[in-house]
């Protein structure tokens, strides 16, 4: 069986205010009083024996407590005093288990809608790593998303990985037809991902061994270790120039929950959401979201909006303006 390794160091700013710096997205009890990373532990624990959550520090205990109530067991916890992006919290979770244990690395914030495809998906993924390559899952393109890595593949082959093309280039590889969307799930061997990443990044494969052996002595990641790592996704330091990488195209109905728009479509059409603490009067597409049980909303004559209502702040959003939600924050956090 494999290990479930779940990167959970997001920090939530496309969500603002409903998610903030104490409550990244992930951790937000939304989806039937379950969190998106409680969704993830869950998907995942038929395939998975145990499971290594690589968190922010101040998140530690949220993330522990949440994953004992959804009953994990062989439940590890690294916490990082400060995120340095995906390659080292991956060569992290790498350094510190079995080298032939299979790691199923997925992100703590993305929802599956066809668990069933989802689970026919991993199987395939696993047996592709048990053969020593480092397996990418993609997904058809819907639009020419630029946050996005594409996979230029043929069958399970990977031609050529692009990660975050520019908007020009998203438009071209989507119109081919050849490439797939990066769900941005890993699977492959602990051995693999270490021997590729000493090969193609190897200040991070050094810098990541040394904080590993830190954490193994003294069960804890130093600021000083940790800021020594270089910071790149692994996008960028392995699976761009990996001969390994090899992509199983999947059909499973995924988000990565990105906007208010995409939260939205997930939580009217998959978890029966309840407007809550609103009251909507002339309202004739019905087509509001609230959020949040702060105070009564009352709607008049108004559609297609977002209303986000939280003791830090409301929001109210025309539905479409999602994308405007960060340099809102950024804006936030700079002026407030
Ligand atoms: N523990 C930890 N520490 N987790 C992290 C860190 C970190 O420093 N940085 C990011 N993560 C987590 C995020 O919370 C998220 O769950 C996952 O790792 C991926 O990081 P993102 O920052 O969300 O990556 P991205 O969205 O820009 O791009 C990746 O995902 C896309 C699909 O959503 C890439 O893999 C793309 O190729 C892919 O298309
Ligand atoms: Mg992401």
């Amino acid at each position: 069986n494999m290990q479930h390794i779940i990167l959970c160091g997001g920090s939530g700013t496309r969500l603002w205010p409903l998610s903030n710096r104490q409550t990244p997205k992930q951790l937000l009890p939304l989806f039937e009083g379950n969190s998106l990373l409680q969704l993830a532990y869950l998907r995942n624990s038929i395939a998975c024996d145990s499971v290594l959550a690589i968190v922010n520090e101040q998140h530690a205990a949220t993330v522990e407590e949440q994953l004992l109530k959804s009953s994990a067991t062989n439940l590890r916890l690294l916490a990082e005093p400060v995120g340095r992006n995906t390659a080292a919290a991956i060569a992290l979770a790498a350094f510190v288990s079995e080298p032939e244990t299979i790691l199923l690395i997925t992100p703590a914030d993305h929802l599956i809608g066809t668990p069933d495809i989802y689970a026919h998906t991993i199987e395939t993924a696993q047996s592709l790593a048990a053969g020593n390559s480092l397996v990418t899952i993609g997904l058809q393109p819907l639009y020419p998303e630029t946050g996005f890595g594409y996979i230029q593949y043929s069958g399970h082959d990977v031609i050529r990985f692009v990660e975050k093309p520019d908007a020009n280039n998203a438009s071209i590889m989507v119109e081919s037809g050849d490439f797939l969307w990066n769900s941005g799930i890993f699977c492959c061997k602990a051995s693999i991902l270490l021997q590729e990443l000493k090969q193609y990044a190897p200040e991070i494969y050094e810098t990541a061994a040394l904080a590993a052996d830190e954490w193994k002595r003294t069960g804890r990641l130093s600021l000083e270790a940790m800021e020594n790592i270089p910071s790149t996704s692994i996008d960028y330091a392995v699976a761009e120039k990996s001969q390994r990488v090899k992509v199983v195209p999947s059909t499973m109905e995924w988000s990565d929950v990105g906007s208010y728009e995409a939260l939205t479509e997930a939580l009217v059409h998959h978890y029966q959401y309840q407007n809550h603490q609103a009251v909507f009067i002339g309202d004739g597409s019905g087509n509001n979201m609230v959020i949040g049980k702060e105070k009564l909303v009352a709607l008049v004559g108004v559609e297609d909006m977002v209303v986000v209502n939280t003791p830090e702040a409301l929001l109210i959003m025309k539905k479409g303006k999602g994308q405007e939600i960060k340099q809102l924050h950024q804006w936030v956090k700079e002026n407030r």
